[in-house]
């Protein structure tokens, strides 16, 4: 990996030091002094005096926005961590980069991470800075700047925007969004009325911040600081509390030591802080997008996830976070308890202890210096889990030969060993179109599979992949069904689902030559998922429909749809990842 920015103690000792501050990267003007002339000229234009602008140069990524509510807190944020770096003396200053709010990108958001991330890595670039503060919190936001700083190479460190509170709904506690599509399929299901849902839609999202459940934002959450990539206890402090904004300051007294010290990301990002970071993932019954953004982040520093492994580490990895989809509780529960102080000490023996982190200090030194455990009942002990295995499970068979998965944590227990006749729809718009027909000929004891929803597909590989029960079971009671596809879910939501199916459809994968009345088998003891139609005409059916990889004539979705990897290798651009690669 290239990085243009050595910062200052990565130099060579004899060797001519590199301009820090405001004098490194100067504007390319063919004259050095007077780039750097003209930059202080302008910065004084803004009130900075000759002593502020010798000091260590602190970005901060600024990713408020009025269509992103989960960083709502940004401005309180920014103010926090811009205190901790004049406590420390450095010069904050704060840029603007990309945003993405979960809900409020078309076609998802997943199709503008990649964006995010190379906005991210390029402002870093271009712009003069000793370090950065990374601010971010919903699903993608984290992923694609934690992939940005990774290409950039500078010292980084990650700043959460912190949870939502939970609401209460006629004397239940509820949250985003597990509890939305609880509510939602009670209302399909015809089990609430119009008022009640529309009654529910105010007390799901009591206060800014992100889902208050283990969904994506809060396992990135997790995730990041598993890797070193924030202070300790920086996952999970809810966004609207002070323990969220000392954590910003001392964010930013951090950052200005890193860039003091040298600790670039790299010497966080190694295959030790990953292997960590698989454990958490596995513990916290956490998102399976965890593993597309981990594999992304990885492949950034020229590693590779190895998901067999993930599924060997998993055998070993209880589920001890009980919080929703795979428990009882809430972000703001889990932050009580002590958040990712008390879970990392109950992994220890788990856990790569001499991964480094942005304190300087190694993992075990931190779960050392944590407090002395108390009694709670939401991170449990290794001995007494909630689950037995990690959350996730890899599959493998003739439908995917190249792997999928399945939250196992999630899934009825009742639907992990089965067998059913395969009800297909070709892609979303087929799906839409029959789910709710009531003359659709679906039972309970079929595998729904939706194709066409992978990274080409999707494009972006929405979180389509939670097929709604279709209309005539849900009337019926039927809760959860067999469900499979090669694209993604939600971190909040449940069910029997197995996604990621690779290859994707899109690519002709066999999964784009299932067809109505097949027999699927799903066995997540065996970890396979099969399509019981012989070799020969496997291979009939897909001679038949060859697959031609989709394009586009121009702009972004022409970048997109060229270069997007499959869930494997974290759906990023194959440009952008580092290379050699190796397996962490
Ligand atoms: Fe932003 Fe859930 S929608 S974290």
């Amino acid at each position: 990996m290239t990085n243009s920015k050595t910062p200052p103690s990565s130099q060579n000792q004899g060797q001519t030091p590199q301009p820090e501050g405001f004098r490194s990267g100067l504007t390319n003007y063919g004259d050095a002094g007077f780039s750097l002339f003209l930059r202080k000229a302008f910065i004084k234009g803004a009130g900075y005096t000759d002593s502020a602008l010798d000091r260590p140069v602190i970005g901060i990524a600024n990713t408020g926005s009025s269509y992103n509510p989960c960083h709502g807190n940004m401005p309180q944020l920014i103010e926090a961590v811009k205190r901790g770096i004049l406590m420390a003396g450095g010069l904050p200053m704060d840029f603007p980069t990309i945003s993405i709010g979960e809900s409020f990108a078309q076609p998802t958001s997943m199709y503008l991470r990649n964006l995010m991330s190379m906005d991210t890595e390029e402002m870093i670039r271009a712009q003069p800075m000793d370090a950065v503060v990374l601010i971010g919190g919903c699903d993608k936001t984290v992923p694609a700047q934690l992939m940005g700083a990774a290409s950039s190479g500078l010292p980084s460190i990650q700043l959460i925007t912190g949870a939502m509170l939970t609401g209460s709904h006629r004397g239940e506690v509820v949250g985003a969004c597990t509890d939305c599509r609880r509510y939602w399929g009670r209302f399909r299901a015809e089990e609430i009325d119009h008022a009640e849902i529309e009654e529910v839609n105010n007390r799901l999202v009591p206060s800014v911040g992100t889902c208050s459940v283990m969904g994506t934002a809060s396992t990135m959450a997790c995730i990041a600081e598993a890797l070193g990539m924030t202070v300790p206890g920086g996952a999970s402090p809810p966004a609207v509390t002070s323990d969220r904004m000392r954590i910003a300051e001392e964010t930013g007294v951090q950052a200005v030591r890193m860039a003091q010290s040298g600790l670039t990301i790299d010497k966080i990002l190694t295959p030790a802080a990953f292997k960590n970071a698989m454990v958490v993932l596995l513990a916290i019954g956490g998102s399976t997008n965890g593993i597309v953004h981990l594999a992304a982040i990885a492949g950034r520093m020229g590693l590779t996830v190895d998901l067999a492994e993930l599924d060997r580490m998993g055998r070993d990895t209880p589920v001890l976070v009980d919080l929703k989809p795979s428990g009882d509780h809430y972000m703001e529960h889990f932050h009580a308890a002590g958040g990712m102080g008390t879970l990392l000490r109950e992994l220890k023996p788990l856990l790569a202890l001499e991964a480094m982190t942005v304190t300087g200090r190694t993992l075990g030194e931190e779960i050392d210096r944590a407090g002395a455990p108390f009694k709670q009942a939401v991170i449990r002990p290794l001995n007494n889990p909630i689950y037995p295995q990690g959350g996730i499970a890899y599959l493998k068979g003739n439908l995917a030969p190249g792997g999928a998965i399945i939250k196992q944590s999630a899934a009825s227990p009742a639907l992990m060993e089965h067998e059913g006749r395969a009800v297909v729809f070709e892609n979303l718009e087929d799906m839409a179109l029959r789910i709710d027909d009531l003359n659709l000929d679906v039972q309970a004891d079929d595998v729904l599979v939706l194709k066409n929803i992978g990274p080409l597909g999707g494009p972006g590989m929405p979180e389509a992949g939670y097929i709604p029960i279709p209309k005539k079971l849900a009337l019926q009671g039927v809760k959860d069904m067999v469900r499979m596809s090669d694209g993604r879910m939600s971190g909040t939501a449940f069910g029997t689902i197995v996604l990621h199916v690779m290859p994707e459809s899109a690519l002709g994968g066999p999964l784009a030559c299932v067809q109505n009345g097949d027999r699927i088998r799903l066995s997540v003891s065996r970890r396979e998922i099969s399509l019981l139609v012989d070799d020969a005409e496997m291979a009939r059916r897909m001679a038949a429909a060859p697959a031609t990889r989709p394009t586009a004539a121009r702009g972004y979705r022409k970048l997109f749809l060229q270069s997007v990897t499959q869930a494997d290798q974290g759906v990023d651009f194959d440009f952008l990842q580092a290379n050699p690669k190796q397996e962490t």
